[in-house]
């Protein structure tokens, strides 16, 4: 728990993925904000939402890129909600996410401690990088308790442009999967 002298202090939460267009818990305020050094990237196997264990879709993790930085939307969680919210968001990030206390940049505000929920390439569902062309595939033919995977990778576009976010990657694979 962050405590600032005898207050008990918000959470902030970062999100990147579908944690932008999907945020199921209460908030007091969201804001887009950015992570410093980090990138988003489609190389994260989903066989609980996105996909099944016989056919995995993709989603993002972010990948360490000194210098880059990847936008996402921060949610300022009231102290009260912070327990409950975390169980929340530990159940539903359970496909290989674990917790990363971290430094975010509010676009209007200070930068703030915050947690992100991140993949790393120690966990068992970790794909890492592929051509295109298997991606926006695979992309394509998955399907999950969650939805289809393409759906996740139309709405992280979506809401991306919708806040003003550029991101090649993500931009790229929507695109290649319009026009095959
Ligand atoms: C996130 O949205 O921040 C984590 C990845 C995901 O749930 O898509």
């Amino acid at each position: 728990m962050i405590t600032t002298g005898k207050h008990l202090a918000d959470l902030w939460i970062f999100g990147y993925g579908s944690l932008i267009f999907k945020a199921d818990f209460p908030f007091k305020t969201r804001t887009p904000a950015h992570l410093p050094n980090w990138n988003r990237r489609f190389w994260q196997a989903s066989s609980d939402h996105r996909g099944t264990p016989e056919f995995p879709g993709r989603v993002v993790t972010l990948t360490k890129t000194p210098l880059s930085s990847c936008w996402g939307m921060a949610y300022q969680i009231h102290q009260p909600d912070i327990e409950s919210v975390l169980d929340h968001l530990d159940y539903r990030e359970k496909g290989g996410y674990q917790r990363l206390e971290t430094t975010i940049q509010l676009t209007a505000g200070p930068d703030v401690s915050a947690i992100t929920y991140l993949a790393d390439e120690t966990n068992p569902e970790f794909l890492g990088e592929s051509s295109l062309f298997e991606m926006v595939n695979q992309i394509k033919q998955a399907t999950g308790p969650s939805g289809s995977n393409i759906d996740y990778l139309f709405k992280l576009e979506e809401s991306l442009k919708k806040h003003g976010i550029a991101d090649h990657h993500v931009f790229e694979l929507a695109h290649a999967a319009r026009n095959p």
